[in-house]
């Protein structure tokens, strides 16, 4: 599956570099041609030949003039790459990706690579826990970047965690979905909300939720990921996205996203409506701040206008909308209700009472109810993950 693909394999230190070995071999066994660039750490744990016989090719590590006088051009490395494969990546390099430290041949590559980039972290349990780590890897993918899981195990230091790189057959399953899907929806417009929605009371209080908007975000970078043309419409959140191929329009309350929601909806052939839009909104909104006086402050609300809805309403036989549904309780029942109500094709029901997900998560665990009553219950998974469920579900509905 992977045949004429062009895969620059990228190596730093860890003790899992010993499984590059079979990394590359399981690439070049699958059709794909295959360069590799190592750390300087990396070499203290396979050797460059091992690489270099099974990949067939020279391996790059330093900026230096080969046998023939030429530069080892990292330009020219990153622009011939249909794909950079970071496996192992450790802590260092992670963070070096994050923060623009550019020391070595790899690192360099990487920050004129215009492919998609996978990194596949390696590293002990607490390091890998570790809130830096943790920052530096949710910026990395803000960056566009696909960062793959760890696995469970026991860890070279004797521990037992979270951190282990993933099996190597893994990551070509990772790779397999990212690069030959990956121009399914080549030019496609997709809409997209995500966050939550800020209805205020006065200049400075306001009724808001706990949306933090990472699963309309991961949403939004997959069908990027598919060579869409995404509008991001976004309520008030800390995330940020830098792929190019999506537009944010940043919003506040109800009323602001279902206008710039609609004046985008007319453009688009997919939306998917993944926000936590307020359902009532402050009747007034004092214009100056509410002085504190007796014991009991009543606010008097009313309904916001269903965005959704009024997207089905509109709703033409070439377009798509999916809506989310979150619930408490009467799950599927309630689901079921909101997708015929809103004229949807699908509806991504995700339920609180499940372990590990909902608002502020990384993962989340998601029934799909289709409109022809086709039900399939997904597993907790990374947000990334369901995101790519989602649009994979859309990719499969329309044929695309
Ligand atoms: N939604 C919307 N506009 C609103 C409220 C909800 O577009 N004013 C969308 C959400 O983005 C989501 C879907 O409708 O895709 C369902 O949202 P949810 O809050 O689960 O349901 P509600 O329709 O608001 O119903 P309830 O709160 O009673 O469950």
């Amino acid at each position: 599956m992977l045949k004429g693909k062009k895969i620059l394999l990228g190596v730093t230190g860890s003790i899992a570099a010993y499984k590059a070995a079979t990394l590359v071999r399981l690439l070049v066994k699958q059709g794909a041609e295959v360069k590799v660039l190592m750390s300087d750490g990396a070499q203290d744990f396979i050797t460059p030949l091992t690489l270099s016989t099974l990949s067939k090719n020279p391996v790059y590590h330093q900026f230096v003039l080969n046998n023939q006088g030429e530069w080892t051009n990292h330009v020219e490395l990153a622009m011939w790459a249909d794909c950079l494969l970071i496996a192992p990546t450790t802590a260092n390099t992670i963070a070096k990706m994050a923060h623009g430290i550019c020391d070595n041949l790899l690192l360099a590559t990487y920050f004129s690579a215009k492919c998609v980039t996978l990194v596949a972290p390696a590293m002990d349990l607490d390091m890998y826990a570790h809130g830096s780590t943790q920052n530096n890897l949710t910026t990395l993918k803000s960056y566009g970047n696909i960062v793959l899981p760890v696995a469970n195990g026991e860890l070279a230091s004797g521990l037992i965690g979270a951190g282990r790189m993933i099996e190597p057959e893994e990551i070509i399953s990772f790779l397999q979905t990212h690069l030959v899907t990956n121009q399914a929806l080549k030019n496609k417009k997709v809409l997209v909300t995500a966050g939550p929605t800020y209805e205020s009371i006065d200049p400075v209080r306001f009724i808001g939720n706990h949306s933090s908007g990472k699963m309309g975000f991961a949403i939004a970078e997959e069908f990027a990921r598919h060579g869409a043309d995404v509008t991001l419409i976004s309520g008030p959140t800390d995330l940020t996205t830098n792929n190019p191929k999506i537009k944010r329009i940043d919003v506040t309350s109800a009323d602001d996203m279902f206008e710039k929601t609609l004046k985008a909806f007319s453009k688009s052939e997919i939306a998917v409506m993944s926000a936590a839009v307020a359902d009532y909104t402050p009747e007034k909104v004092s214009i100056t701040k509410i002085k504190k006086s007796g014991d009991e402050l009543h606010l008097k609300l009313k309904k916001t206008k269903d965005i959704l809805a009024e997207l089905g309403k509109h709703k033409t036989k070439k377009q798509t909308l999916v809506g989310f549904a979150l619930e408490t309780n009467n799950e599927v029942a309630n689901a079921k209700q909101k997708l015929q109500k809103k004229n949807l094709d699908f509806i991504v029901l995700n339920s609180l009472r499940s372990k590990g997900a909902g608002f502020g998560f990384d993962t989340n665990k998601i029934t799909i109810i289709d409109k022809l009553g086709i039900q399939t219950e997904y597993k907790l998974k990374s947000k990334t993950e369901v995101a790519l469920d989602i649009v994979q579900k859309i990719i499969a509905m329309k044929h695309v």
